[in-house]
């Protein structure tokens, strides 16, 4: 078993299905259970089995891990989808982008000093999510009248997840189908694309590599990656963890020729699934070398999991696990630390090191403080059917902001799902100097994957979604989402947690598409006099940082022509927030993951 998902891990991400390593009876029997209740039914909207029969292996797949089927396939493990694609598919391979998306000159050229630049997660390295007035370039009047430039499509995807890295007019962003692409800033056109073994969300981090330059970043599936920025040719890749839940959601952080890792996982939700073997992921941060890959450390956010008895109907339990690490990790270069928040634990026992923010020793790994902040927290998805075992599921899903109160002392500022804002010291292991709530909180609420910092005030957005359980049986998400709960944007003095002011969310309107909600999970960004954040409604807003006034608005929740020619729609946005750099506003749209509207574009503004 190991050893055939190894080799799957290896050989077919979304290229090459034509494996004879999978006995066709498990696809079928996958096939009957999971998806015939919807294909083999007559109805105008579902592709019937004839139909999934003539498409690439490659493609349903892809349907399954990144497009319209990744709600119906989030219990489903990787080596039972690749089953189940390669059972319905045919071996044809997927086409790639068309010519006429490429620019007529390829070349891609990096500055050896930069002049603008928006570089990985953030623009520096304490995780602000702060632009510059000079990098940004953009006046609070060139906010007010911003308009869309370009929209690029994701051929074959039904969500928009990752945030562009931005440097001087090139562009670099991932996508759910696992293609990494380099456009030009102007025009959105391609100069190459690089396919990943699994989708890539992170954000991408471009670092020096002798006399050229190397983009770093993670997949879906524990790979990560070095290619070369000027050609998109693969330079190494490392599987920084095997288990079969695994995903790289945060971005990576580099100093002195190593990149540091943040490592996470959905095995939680798969014990939604009641034969589940619950859970034996654990998270952990993964300290390579920058050179050739070569792993340097790991250190693990919790001990070995071991066998711990079975529930009455004969499934395993497995513990302690969980605590995976969501976000980038936070570089403290002069105290040679690095502090990452940490989510829940899956299984019992519950660890010390959950719902935390730990400082780690950048040289060796090791853990040299844990501030834990909810304890006891104990969830995964088979809460759904007995919550009163179960803890809140309030992890640090974003990144600490490592910052200068106006005071000079310097604060760690975390955002919790359930709800909080925390201000810690990090010379005092973090000793909690104020907290303030900012939201109700819950497995999707509260602060989910930033906020943003000026040093003055701290802006954080919640999301506080309700999910409903869906009742069309034919639609492919699990969850409806509630059209009037959720959302909220709270600017708060860094000083003393206070509120400076508090901009209630906007209601979706009327006829508003199911999914449409108003909850603000994706990241804030900030740059001088404005403050950007986007909503499961489709719409990216900008504020204004003295008092919150709204300055721009746009929706984009609607179809797009998009500059590669693929049918563009916009939808909820969530995830990774907006990039500004150089007189450009970034955004991609799309994330039905908790019942949102689907969507496959990247969005390019501009000043008029
Ligand atoms: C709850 C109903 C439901 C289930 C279960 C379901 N599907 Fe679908 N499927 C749909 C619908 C509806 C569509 C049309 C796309 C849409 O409307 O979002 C679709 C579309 C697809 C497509 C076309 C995607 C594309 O790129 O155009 C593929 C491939 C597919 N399904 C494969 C599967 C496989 C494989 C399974 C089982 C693992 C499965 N589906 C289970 C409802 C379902």
């Amino acid at each position: 078993m190991v050893c055939r998902m190894k080799r799957s891990a290896f050989l077919l991400p979304f290229v090459l299905l034509a494996s004879p390593l999978f006995a066709a009876t498990s696809g079928e029997e996958i096939y009957q259970q999971r998806c015939a209740r919807c294909h083999e039914q007559v109805n105008d909207r579902i592709p019937p089995r004839e139909a999934l029969q003539k498409m690439p292996a490659a493609r349903i797949l892809r349907a399954l891990d990144a497009g319209p089927m990744m709600a119906v396939a989030f219990t489903i493990s990787r080596e039972d989808r690749i089953a189940v694609a390669s059972y319905l598919g045919t071996n044809a391979p997927v086409a790639g982008p068309p010519a006429s998306a490429f620019c007529a000159d390829h070349t891609v050229k990096i500055a050896a000093k930069p002049k603008t630049y928006w570089n990985g997660w953030s623009p520096g390295q304490n995780n602000a999510r702060f632009q510059p007035g000079d990098l940004a370039g953009l006046s609070t009047d060139q906010v007010r009248g911003l308009k869309l430039k370009w929209a690029f499509g994701f051929d074959g995807d039904a969500t928009a997840f990752a945030p562009p890295t931005v440097i001087d007019g090139q562009v670099f962003v991932g996508s759910a189908g696992g293609l990494v692409h380099a456009m030009r800033a102007e025009t959105g056109c391609l100069q190459w694309v690089f396919q990943a073994n699994g989708p890539v969300r992170s954000s991408i981090l471009e670092v020096p590599l002798g006399t050229q330059h190397a983009l770093l970043f993670g997949d879906m599936t524990g790979w990560f990656y070095a290619v070369k920025a000027e050609t998109g040719k693969l330079l190494w890749k490392a599987q920084v963890e095997t288990h079969d839940s695994t995903r790289l959601t945060g971005g990576p952080v580099a100093h002195d020729g190593i990149v540091y890792v943040p490592v996470a996982s959905w095995e939680e939700t798969r014990s939604a699934d009641v034969d589940y073997n619950c859970c034996t992921f654990r998270g952990s941060v993964v300290a390579l070398r920058i050179r050739d890959g070569k792993q340097l450390w790991k250190t693990w956010m919790t001990d070995a999991p071991v066998e711990r008895g079975r529930t009455p109907r004969g499934t395993i339990n497995y513990g302690p696990s969980g605590v995976g690490v969501w976000s980038t990790p936070t570089l403290d270069t002069k105290r040679n630390l690095l502090y990452v928040g940490t989510g829940d634990n899956y299984s019992a026992p519950a660890t010390e090191t959950s719902d935390a923010v730990i400082a780690l020793d950048m040289a060796t790994g090791h853990m040299v403080w844990i501030k834990q902040l909810t304890a006891e927290d104990v969830f995964n998805g088979s809460c759904s059917r007995a919550p009163s075992t179960c803890g809140p599921d309030f992890d640090f899903g974003s990144s600490p902001i490592l910052t200068h109160a106006p005071d000079g002392r310097e604060l760690l500022l975390a955002g919790q799902k359930s709800g909080i804002v925390w201000a810690l010291d990090p010379a005092k292991k973090g000793e909690v100097v104020w907290q303030t709530r900012v939201g109700k909180g819950g497995t999707n609420g509260g602060v989910q994957w930033g906020m943003a910092s000026d040093g003055q005030n701290v802006f954080a957005t919640v999301s506080d979604v309700k999910r409903m359980l869906q009742t069309d049986p034919t639609d492919p998400r699990r969850n409806r989402v509630d059209p009037n709960e959720g959302g909220g944007l709270t600017a708060l003095r860094v000083a003393d947690g206070s509120q400076e002011w508090h901009v209630a969310a906007t209601p979706c309107p009327p006829g508003a598409p199911e999914g449409c909600g108003p909850s603000q999970p994706g990241a804030v960004t900030e740059i001088p006099g404005a403050v950007f954040s986007t909503s499961t409604d489709g719409h990216i807003r900008a504020y204004s940082v003295e008092d919150g006034k709204l300055l721009w608005d746009f929706n984009t929740m609607r179809d797009f022509q998009t500059v590669n020619g693929v049918k563009g729609y916009g939808g909820s946005i969530d995830g990774p927030g907006a990039v500004v750099v150089n007189g450009m506003v970034f955004i991609s749209s799309g994330y039905p993951r908790n019942g949102g509207v689907p969507g496959n574009v990247l969005l390019a503004f501009g000043p008029e």
